[in-house]
């Protein structure tokens, strides 16, 4: 009764198979094309992201932010390939969950499974907000005004509303003021977030070739109005002559590109996806993985050309906390319809990616009841219908319901991560893959060998941390975690900046400065003068401990890294998926340390539920 008790590869194939043949589960619907995969991949990855997170992550870096685009394309792209390798093995719905059960063992399907459901659901939670928020634009441009505490979640309008206290504000304009109130409660509900989930919930209910349809027409469309902006917008830029807006490129060189690595990267989830639909494709093995590669590179053309766009045409400093950075351009020059088409092609980008979302979901939890982790009923295909039926109802009860009250940056954190975790399993359960035998004809990932290209790669990325110091690793030791500048220079008393020591030439000489003159200082000289405060030297010390903490993730990472290359050199491993760990490894370190905390409680939740009631129920363990 092994804790890593696997389930073969071959038994899993014949078993999806058998299950068609005895009738016990009747055969899904095959009708997937590489088209209809192509254009689920698009469906699901260009939605919410594009249409909002973009305008951050552009004032962040500037133009340069295509490199990030890039970048995050070039992860997905690894992962993809890997993802791609899987699916043409295993053609069984189930995604990273079924590949992790045949490389990693139950224990890790399990946690993948339970880790996907962040992607799916929880990411769906964040889709459902952001529609919510574009379908109320296009409702006020037609002068339909709902009340405002019927279109926001309760966290979202009671966060406002505690900031707006804590700030000295005035409170009476916001919506937690005006709501009404039910035994003492205040009622704030994002109802049309609510309304939309559960349409998609029955579409995805109704069937696998609805959907499919429904999607391909939500995809056409919003490929249309993007190559439509895209022809709009280089003609102002070049009519205007605005191409100045792109110089600077890289106005905060490569570190401002970096810092909307999450935004980004939640703009590319959803290629993924779907790996769920594999019994329902004709003819997975060779589709799926040109499905995915496919959309992965539509959608990374479309959000570079997007990105040139709205930076060329608007300077990039103006996105500073813009929501709806494509509507926003538009109105800017006064082409107000346009940010009217924007609306409502975000409105129908958005609902393309739940649907998808809504149709993976199920599929995950199919797999994981078929092999008993979960109750039947998770696996009952609905006769009429041929879909998941059950699984489908509780996927919109797990959307629903939190849509309601929540807001949505930890859920895009939550969705991040969650995604991320699969993403690095799956890359790294391929490198298990080449011990099973290699066949033709099927799609194969490309062989590099990784013994000595991967360890001289780690040795760079070392140096370039030393060189670049994106931690200061020194500082953390000596308790000035820079990323809180702004708190710790809040802590700073004017006693504090009248004792600074200067050791530069002749000895020691005390030295007084403003918080005026610190605000000029590099993050380097910053540290330095900290440190030469001996009024600080207690604080730094205790300060120590906690900046070693803050730190944990890149020490962590590059523990991550020296073992892969160690392993690489040893048992020559493949450089795609090495590459693929180790980038997204590297975006998972961005994720904030307040959000992993809610991970691991999630997860807690979820290792709980496998010992309490899975593991006795698993079919690996009824067989033995
Ligand atoms: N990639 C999907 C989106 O941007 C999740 O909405």
């Amino acid at each position: 009764m092994s804790l890593f008790r696997k389930k073969s590869l071959e038994k899993i194939v014949a078993e999806a198979q058998a299950g068609e043949l005895d009738g016990h589960a009747p055969g899904m619907n095959k009708v997937l094309g590489v088209r209809d995969l192509t254009f689920m991949g698009v469906a699901a990855v260009i939605g919410a992201g594009i249409f909002s997170t973009i305008g951050t992550a552009a004032f962040n870096g500037g133009p340069g932010v295509i490199f990030l685009f890039i970048i995050t394309a070039i992860t997905c792209g690894f992962t993809a390939l890997c993802y791609a390798e899987f699916a043409s093995r295993v053609p069984v719905s189930g995604s990273a969950y079924t590949y992790s059960y045949v490389t990693f063992g139950e224990l890790i399907a399990w946690i993948i499974g339970w880790a996907l459901i962040l992607e799916y659901a929880i990411g769906n939670v964040v889709v459902a907000i952001s529609w919510s928020a574009y379908f109320n634009n296009i409702l006020k441009a037609i002068h339909i005004n709902l009340p405002e505490w019927l279109t926001i979640g309760y966290q979202t309008a009671k966060m406002n509303y505690d900031a707006a206290i804590a700030a000295n504000q005035s409170t009476a304009d916001l919506v937690y003021t005006h709501a009404p109130s039910i035994l003492g409660f205040k009622l704030v509900v994002n109802l049309p977030a609510f309304i939309i989930v559960g349409l998609i919930t029955m579409l995805a209910y109704i069937g696998i070739n609805e959907s499919r349809r429904s999607a391909n027409f939500m995809v056409g469309l919003k490929i249309v109005v993007l190559i439509f902006i895209a022809i709009v917008g280089f003609w102002f830029i070049f009519s205007n002559g605005t191409t100045d807006n792109w110089s600077p490129f890289l106005p905060k060189g490569m570190t401002g590109v970096l810092k909307g690595v999450s935004s980004v990267f939640f703009a590319y989830i959803g290629f993924d996806a779907i790996s769920t639909t594999a019994e329902e494709c004709s003819n997975p093995q060779r589709d799926l993985p040109r499905g995915m590669i496919y959309s992965l590179v539509i959608c990374t053309i479309i959000y570079v050309v997007t990105t040139l766009v709205i930076t060329g045409m608007v300077n990039y400093k103006e996105f500073e906390g813009v929501a709806d950075p494509l509507a926003y351009v538009f109105d800017k020059i006064n082409m107000h319809k346009i940010g009217f088409v924007i609306s409502v092609s975000a409105v129908i980008a958005a609902t393309s990616v739940l649907l998808v979302f809504q149709i993976g979901q199920p599929r995950i939890w199919m797999s994981m009841s078929r092999d008993g982790l979960l109750p039947k009923r998770f696996s009952t295909i609905s006769p009429r219908y041929k879909t998941p039926g059950f699984a489908t109802m509780m996927t919109g009860l797990l959307v629903g319901l939190p849509v309601l009250f929540v807001d949505d940056k930890l859920m895009t954190d939550l969705t991040s991560i969650g995604t991320l975790f699969a993403f690095v399993l799956v890359c790294g359960g391929v490198l298990y893959l080449p011990k099973l035998a290699r066949q033709s004809g099927k799609f194969n990932i490309p062989y590099i060998n990784g013994k000595l290209i991967y360890p001289v790669l780690v040795v760079l990325i070392i140096v370039l941390i030393a060189l670049f110091k994106p931690y200061r690793f020194d500082d953390a030791f000596h308790g000035l975690y820079l990323k809180d500048r702004a708190v710790l220079q809040k802590e700073l008393t004017v006693n504090d900046l009248n004792n600074i020591q200067s050791v530069t030439s002749g000895g020691a000489k005390t030295l007084s400065i403003t918080k005026e003159q610190l605000n000029e200082f590099s993050d380097a000289e910053f540290g330095d003068t900290l440190r030469s405060i001996p009024t600080l030297h207690n604080k730094i010390f205790l300060g120590g401990l906690l900046a070693i903490v803050h730190n944990l993730p890149i020490y962590l990472f590059l523990l991550l890294i020296v073992f892969m290359g160690i392993f690489s050199f040893a048992k020559s491993f493949s450089l795609i998926p090495l590459l693929g760990v180790t980038c997204c490894a590297y975006l998972m370190i961005e994720i904030p340390a307040k959000s992993w905390m809610v991970f691991f409680g999630w997860m807690a939740i979820g290792l709980s539920i496998y010992f309490l009631y899975g593991r006795s129920r698993s079919k690996l363990a009824l067989q033995r």
